[in-house]
C-alpha cells in the first residue's frame, strides 16, 4: 500500500458523501416532477445534520443547475462543506487550458473560490491522458482546486493518469466509478485493489444501484423513466439478494436494505456517494454509517450478488 499523500488524506477520512446528480436533472431523475429545489435543499440540510460533509456534483448535472443550487445552499449555512465537481470533455474542448477555463465556470456557479476535488467526468479519445493531466495540474497551480481525480477511468487509463500527474508531482486523488452489490466490475477487474495500493480513493457512484437496492422496485412496480428499461432484466432476479439484505439488516437492529447496501461498499474500502431527492432519503442513507457488517455477512452478500450478477 502506497503512503497516502498529505494533500489527498482528507478524502480517505470521508466515509460517505452525497451525490447531487439529482439536483436539476430531468432526463433520468424526474426533477421538477416528483421533487424540486425545496426538497433537494432539505436533502442537503438533512445530510449535513447527519454529519455528511462531502458533496459530489458536476457541471453537466441539470446543465449547471446542480452546481448553482449547491452554491445557493452554501450561502445559507455556516458549516464548511467539501465540494467535488467534474469537467466534461465536450468534443470542442481542446488542450490543457480548457480545464482551468471550465473550472472557473464551475466556481462561478458554485459561488466559491476553489473546490476540494476536480474530476474528469470520463475519458475522451480526443485528448491524450498527459494533456488531460497537464490541464488538471494547471487547475491545482491556479489554486482553484485542492486535489484532482478522474472518473470512469479503467485501470490502464487510471495508471496513465497517475503517471501523468506524477510528472507534476501531483497525486491522483480519486477514481469515481460505478460500484455496488449489483455492479462489482471494479472489484473483479482489480481496479479497487490497485486504488488501495496506490493511495487513490475509489469513489463509488450508484452505490444503491439507482434505488434498486432499497427494495422498493419490483417487476410489478418498476422505477420510473429510463431506469425501467435499463433494469428490466435485473428486477426479476433481485429477490434472494434483497431477502438476505433484509435479514442481515434485522440482525443489526433493523437497518434498511439501503443502509446494508451502503455499508457493504464501505466495508469494501470505497467511498459511497448516494444521491438523494429529499430529506428522508438523505437521512436514511446516512444510517449506512456508524456500524459495520461482519466479514461473514460481507462474504454472504458477495455470494448472493454473485449468484445474480454472475
Ligand atoms: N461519475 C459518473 O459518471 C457518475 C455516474 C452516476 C452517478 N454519479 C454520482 O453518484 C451519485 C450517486 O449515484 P446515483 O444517483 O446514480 O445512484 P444511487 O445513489 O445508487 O441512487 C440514487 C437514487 O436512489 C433513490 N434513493 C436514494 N436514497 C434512497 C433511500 N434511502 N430509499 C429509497 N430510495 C432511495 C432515489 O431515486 P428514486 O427515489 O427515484 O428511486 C435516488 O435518486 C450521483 O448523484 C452523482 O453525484 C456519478
Amino acid at each position: 500500500m502506497a503512503e497516502i499523500s498529505s494533500e489527498t488524506r482528507f478524502l480517505h477520512a470521508i466515509e460517505m458523501g452525497l451525490g447531487a446528480w439529482q439536483w436539476g436533472d430531468r432526463i433520468v431523475w424526474q426533477y421538477g416532477h416528483d421533487y424540486s429545489d425545496k426538497e433537494v435543499q432539505q436533502a442537503f440540510l438533512a445530510a449535513l445534520s447527519e454529519g455528511i460533509r462531502f458533496i459530489d456534483t458536476a457541471e453537466i448535472y441539470g446543465n449547471g443547475r446542480s452546481e448553482r443550487l449547491l452554491g445557493q445552499f452554501l450561502k445559507e449555512i455556516e458549516q464548511p462543506v467539501l465540494i467535488a465537481t467534474k469537467f466534461l470533455p465536450f468534443p470542442w474542448r481542446f488542450g490543457k487550458n480548457a480545464f482551468p477555463r471550465a473550472l472557473k465556470g464551475s466556481l462561478g456557479r458554485l459561488g466559491v473560490e476553489s473546490v476540494d476535488l476536480y474530476q474528469i467526468h470520463w475519458p475522451t479519445p480526443l485528448m491524450s491522458i498527459d494533456t488531460m493531466m497537464d490541464g488538471l495540474a494547471e487547475c491545482i497551480r491556479s489554486g482553484m482546486t485542492r486535489t484532482v481525480g478522474v472518473s470512469n477511468f479503467g485501470q490502464t487509463k487510471m495508471l496513465a493518469a497517475y503517471s501523468g500527474l506524477a510528472r507534476h508531482s501531483i497525486p491522483l486523488a480519486s477514481n469515481q466509478v460505478h460500484f455496488s452489490l449489483l455492479n462489482r466490475r471494479v472489484e473483479k477487474n482489480g481496479t479497487l485493489a490497485r486504488c488501495k495500493e496506490l493511495g487513490i480513493r475509489l469513489i463509488a457512484y450508484s452505490p444503491i444501484e439507482m434505488g434498486l437496492l432499497s427494495g422498493k422496485y419490483s417487476v410489478s412496480s418498476p422505477p420510473p423513466g429510463s431506469r425501467a428499461r435499463s433494469y428490466a432484466g435485473m428486477l426479476p432476479r433481485l429477490g434472494p439478494l434483497l431477502k438476505l439484505m433484509t435479514e442481515i439488516g434485522q440482525d443489526h437492529g433493523g437497518k434498511s436494505n439501503t443502509q446494508v447496501a451502503l455499508n457493504w461498499v464501505i466495508c469494501k474500502g470505497a467511498l459511497p456517494i448516494p444521491g438523494a431527492k429529499n430529506a428522508a432519503q438523505a437521512q436514511e442513507n446516512a444510517g449506512g454509517l456508524g456500524w459495520r457488517l461482519t466479514d461473514d455477512e460481507v462474504a454472504n452478500l458477495d455470494q448472493a450478488s454473485e449468484a445474480m450478477t454472475g
